[in-house]
């Protein structure tokens, strides 16, 4: 198969950037792969909302932007930082034009919502189901744009790159470029080649690397994963966001979120005694950002002996809680929980990558004609910590810019494939797996070994010790991988084990504690300002 426009991903960055270039080459096809259903993305379990400075009265830029630099603790980029706030609203401009549904006050404007670390009420929102309603208006909206085809359950396992056709790639090679990607077509069990002009990354976060997290299964950092082994740059892997407020329910993967947004309308974090303990830590006291309020959390667990702390509700206006969180609370009473009489039981739970694929102002990797953006992509935004609600403004702002950039160097970037020269995929000395148990197990000894030892608190020897148990599981895997034909579970495995090793090895080089890592024998920031690249 061969197409002027791949994009992997069919959550907010792969729409995003899809419709616009389709729009803009309305004579070409932009083909959108993705490995299970189009809709199954961490976008559909969006649930706070999407910031935006929208109320200029009250807010501005400037105050949206303070917020992002302050909890990203010095490692924003200033300039992107600049860049999403001020195109951002524009951007939500646009999918409200395509149909998307955000909810409004008793004067007919939108109801602004206020989560950890932001100064001001500036969270657009669907009620407690944001992430759904703006997947749905986006691929409403690509049904109805005639040049853009979504292969469903179609895993890419590589991206095809010079090394395919017999180069020696390392990480010093300047001219790595991107051909396509070879795929695992789920409905012929077979592996194939699309070639492509342009490809953009757009596949998502890695919370699976973690036992307990908010991320779906789809969400197990294969791009990362891909773009590492094809020798491109990767950022910041260590800045892994724990939400602070997963509702606590041992034993059920992936882990409910009870959004940020219900501390900001007035929910209380109280700890087994039923003592309200975020003031000890911050004056901001629950609307601190996240890494300031999972780490009391985890704290307070620990001081407590206990596996989550709660969140109190009592006091809250039961019409309004109801009409805000519908979904938060059926799921609380589908477990026998009325959050309007009784605390919720939460925890932290792995939710965000902040680091990932690194790229520059226009969403460029640092691979030739592959484009990346979305949860995959560190852009410089969210620095050692995302601002709440940040992350699908930044997926469309960066979708957009991917698109003017194509659109700028389309004759440059077109033609660049050499069609007979790459070879098919090699499946010879490659036999059925026999057990699965082999997959399944690792899979869980890699989480485990990310949650005890590269959680919220970390110690050096903790990752010295993560790392000696993954390489193992790597050896283990990669050999089973040359050995067996491959599948999406092999596949995952693998990619996971790639994140986890970029993770620790990034925690193992910033000898430091700021943003989201925290390191206990190196407590204090270092004056040194760097991003760890790998
Ligand atoms: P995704 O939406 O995750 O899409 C990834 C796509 O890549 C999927 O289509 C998947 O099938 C495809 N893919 C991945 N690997 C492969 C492969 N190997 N082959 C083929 N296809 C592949 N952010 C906010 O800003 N506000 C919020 O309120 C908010 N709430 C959240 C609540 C939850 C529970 C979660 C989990 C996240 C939340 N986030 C929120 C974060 C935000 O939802 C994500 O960062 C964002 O949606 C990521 O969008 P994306 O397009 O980059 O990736
Ligand atoms: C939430 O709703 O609390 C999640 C918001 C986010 O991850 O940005």
């Amino acid at each position: 198969m061969q197409t002027d426009f791949l994009v992997i991903g069919s959550g907010i960055a792969g729409l995003t950037y899809s419709l616009k270039v389709a729009k803009q080459f309305p004579d070409k096809k932009v083909l959108v792969i993705t490995k299970t259903q189009a809709d199954e993305t961490n976008t559909k379990y969006a649930q706070g909302g999407i910031a935006g400075v929208w109320d200029e009265a009250k807010d501005s830029f400037d105050k949206h932007i303070e917020d992002t630099l302050i909890a990203g603790d010095g490692l924003c980029n200033e300039k992107i930082v600049e860049i999403v706030v001020k195109e951002g609203p524009e951007r939500i401009r646009e999918i409200i034009n395509y149909g998307a549904s955000f909810d409004k006050d008793e004067k007919g404007d939108y109801a602004l919502g206020r989560e950890g670390g932001h100064s001001e009420f500036r969270i657009l929102h669907h009620k407690d189901v944001t992430g759904k309603e703006m997947e749905r208006a986006l691929l409403d909206e690509v049904s109805r744009t005639p040049n853009i085809e979504i292969i469903n359950h179609c895993f890419v396992v590589d991206i095809i790159t010079q090394h395919h056709l017999g180069f020696l790639v390392t990480k010093s090679t300047l001219d790595i470029t991107c051909y396509g990607v070879y795929v695992l077509n789920l409905h012929s069990n077979k592996i194939e080649k699309i070639l492509s002009n342009i490809t953009l990354l757009a596949t998502g976060g890695c919370g699976q690397a973690y036992r307990t997290t908010t991320n779906p299964r789809i969400a197990t950092g294969d791009g990362i994963a891909m773009v590492y082994r094809a020798k491109g740059r990767i950022e910041n892997m260590e800045f892994i966001q724990f939400h602070p407020t997963a509702l606590y329910e041992p034993g059920v993967s992936p882990s409910f979120l009870i959004t940020e947004a219900v501390r900001g309308d007035g929910g209380i974090l109280r700890n087994k005694n039923g003592e309200a303990f975020m003031e000890k830590y911050d004056a901001r006291k629950d609307l601190a950002p996240r890494d300031i309020v999972a780490r009391a959390i985890d704290n307070e667990m620990k001081k407590t002996g206990t596996e989550h702390v709660y969140l109190d509700c009592r006091h809250m206006d039961r019409e309004k809680f109801i009409h805000h969180f519908p979904n938060i609370y059926e799921k609380c009473l589908s477990i026998g929980i009325d959050a309007m009489q009784q605390f919720i039981p939460v925890a932290p739970a792995a939710h965000y990558s902040c680091g990932g694929v690194k790229t520059d102002e226009h969403a460029r990797t640092s691979i030739q004609n592959l484009y990346a953006c979305g949860e995959c992509a560190s852009t410089g935004l969210h620095g050692a910590n995302r601002l709440a609600s940040n992350s699908l403004l930044e997926a469309m702002v960066f979708g957009h810019r991917a698109y003017l950039d194509v659109v700028e160097h389309y004759h440059e970037l077109a033609g660049t494939f050499a069609v007979k020269e790459i070879p098919d995929w090699n499946a010879k000395g490659t036999s059925e797996p026999r057990e699965m148990i082999l997959i399944t197990q690792s899979l869980k000894e890699l989480q485990q070994i990310m949650s005890d030892y590269v959680g919220i608190v970390r110690t050096d020897v903790r990752l010295a010790r993560a790392m000696k148990r993954l390489d193992l599981l790597f050896t283990e895997t990669e050999e089973l991988y040359r050995n067996t034909k491959v599948s999406p579970q092999l596949c995952e495995l693998r990619n996971l084990i790639s994140v986890g090793y970029l993770i620790v090895k990034a925690a193992e080089f910033r000898k430091e504690s700021r943003g989201l890592h925290f390191n206990t024998d190196h407590p204090q920031k270092s004056e040194l300002l760097q991003n760890i690249i790998l």
